[in-house]
């Protein structure tokens, strides 16, 4: 049995119910303090869910008429929430991805759209993969929180979706401490930025693993790929639960990349281990497992 010790942030308790709550509030913070975005303005965002929620809770808030653009492969549950939440929701069908699986370009015709609605309606749009705020957010938030809260971190490891979380949260740790492992997690069969070709765009991991690398990537500060499958995803998620943790797909394989990499021995054995739980449970379907 390996030695070392996972530590999570749990994103999933956030008013949104994700880590994107960050997010979201960075890029509406900072739109506003230059004036991109004026006050009463429609905000726009293409998500799959999680941006959308984090958005409709801070648009809500400061008095912003939000639309959520979204593939129809996202759960449900999100819509719903989202609605709940005070969003317009757009549904927009999927390329090639099945429901529960929302593939590369199922986003791509997503954000097609949303860029279409934020013009039609002289709306501010979002644009999460491109806007550095989203980086930002977790380099003044979630890296500073991790350091405050534990004696030392040996790595951090979490999933890619626009890579915001990863990204701006190891570019807090290593300007601390240039030791700090980076693990970027990817799904199995579509783990590109590992260099790997593209064999399964559908998978469970819904937020990420989108066949591609996300412009706001930086290489240098990523040191280790890890790939997880749907199976263990799953077998994971369902272990998490039982323990009083219930979460989605993308927390629970950043929870098995970080046991693969104390697993590994390329760390010492009482090694910390840092990740986030990104989502919770509730914005799943059961046949999303199938
Ligand atoms: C469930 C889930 N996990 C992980 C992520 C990845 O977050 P980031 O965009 O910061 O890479 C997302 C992003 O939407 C997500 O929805």
């Amino acid at each position: 049995m390996p030695g070392g010790r996972i530590v999570a942030k749990a994103e999933y308790l956030q008013p949104g119910g994700s880590v994107k709550d960050r997010a979201a509030l960075a890029a509406v913070e900072g739109a506003r303090a230059r004036s991109s975005l004026l006050p009463g303005q429609t905000v726009v965002e293409m998500t799959s869910g999680n941006m959308g929620a984090g958005l409709a809770v801070v648009c809500g808030v400061l008095g912003h008429p939000f639309v959520a653009v979204m593939s129809a492969g996202n759960s449900p549950e999100r819509a719903t929430m989202m609605r709940g939440l005070g969003a317009e929701v757009v549904l927009v069908p999927q390329i090639e991805g099945t429901p529960g699986k929302v593939t590369g370009r199922d986003i791509g015709a997503a954000a097609h759209r949303a860029r279409e609605i934020a013009e039609e309606r002289g709306g501010f749009y979002v644009d999460q993969f491109n806007n550095p705020d989203c980086v930002a957010a977790h380099e003044t938030t979630t890296g500073p929180e991790l350091r405050a809260a534990l004696e030392r971190i040996d790595a951090f490891v979490a999933c890619v979706g626009t890579g915001a979380t990863l990204i701006g949260t190891l570019r807090d740790l290593k300007r601390h401490d240039p030791r700090v492992l980076g693990v970027a997690v990817e799904p199995r069969g579509a783990a590109v930025l590992a260099g790997e070709p593209v064999t399964k765009p559908a998978h469970l991991l819904q937020g990420t693993g989108y066949g591609a690398r996300p412009p706001l990537w930086d290489d240098s500060l990523v040191d280790e790929f890890i790939a997880v499958s749907d199976d263990d995803a799953a077998t994971e998620r369902a272990a998490l639960g039982r323990r009083g943790l219930y979460v989605g797909y993308s927390s629970a394989a950043n929870v098995v990349a970080a046991r693969t990499l104390l697993a590994g021995g390329r760390l010492q054995t009482d090694a910390i281990v840092a990740t986030v739980l990104c989502d919770t449970g509730l914005k799943y379907q059961p046949s999303e497992a199938l």
